[in-house]
């Protein structure tokens, strides 16, 4: 099994991902996010690279819960931004989700052709390791990044997603360099967190006040949950 890791979703076309699995990255905080409302009880969850479509598609369907944001604060008239915290049972239990946010979204929309697509974070960071090793296929960690550049909060996130598919996959794994780079990312901060601090988005969002958000997207293996986009639909 082969891991090939892409900093940014935006360097990938369909053909690199025929009969891979992809496993989207977009830890802070799209990917969290969304994982966290279906952990919460949302029957599905849809993204949108455009926020205008996502307004459509909620009032075509209704009754649904709409959110996201642009530079990290919540787009005007959607029901909730972007913060994890805000995905909870009560707003979202039982309720389809609609989201747009600025990368996390439009990356995983552009995975069309693959054989699977995984949401991948910290917060089930071995599950998904575990079901891209079963599924056997070789796996693209597929980075959001920012503005079509890396971001070292989702190469985190990748190498530590790409170590534990190595560690699963009793030595029948091949990483590339860049996989190899995340997994040393991840290695080098994982026992002091506080040094992403200084990484580009993570201090946006310390600026911004989600401080906590930050804290919550670095929890590790709080879930099982795998969510998997099929349709132009995420669910579990
Ligand atoms: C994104 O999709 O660019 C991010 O999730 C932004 C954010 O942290 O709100």
């Amino acid at each position: 099994l082969r891991i090939k890791t892409y900093g940014s979703y935006t360097k990938l076309s369909s053909s690199h991902l025929a009969g891979r699995t992809v496993i989207s990255i977009d830890l802070l905080r799209s990917g969290t996010s969304m994982t966290w409302a279906l952990v919460n009880g949302a029957t599905k969850v849809i993204p949108t690279a455009d926020a205008a479509e996502a307004v459509s598609i909620a009032s075509r369907m209704g009754g649904c819960v709409l959110g996201g944001e642009r530079g990290g604060v919540k787009i005007s008239g959607f029901d909730l931004g972007n913060s994890p915290f805000e995905y909870n049972k009560e707003a979202v239990s039982g309720k389809s989700v609609v989201v747009s946010t600025t990368n996390g979204t439009g990356a995983i929309c552009g995975t069309e052709g693959a054989a699977n697509v995984l949401l991948g974070c910290m917060l089930n960071c071995t599950a998904v390791a575990r079901r891209a090793v079963e599924l056997g296929n070789d796996v693209i960690i597929m980075c959001a990044g920012t503005d079509g550049d890396i971001s070292a909060d989702d190469l985190y996130a990748a190498g530590a997603i790409a170590e534990t598919i190595i560690r699963l996959s009793d030595g029948d794994a091949r990483a590339c360099d860049m996989t190899l780079v995340a997994c040393m990312v991840y290695k080098s901060w994982k026992n002091d967190q506080r040094e992403l601090s200084v990484t580009h988005h993570c201090a946006k969002l310390i600026h911004l006040g989600f401080e906590k958000d930050v804290e919550f997207c670095l929890r590790r293996d709080i879930t099982d949950i795998v969510p998997e986009y099929r349709n132009g639909v995420l669910g579990i």
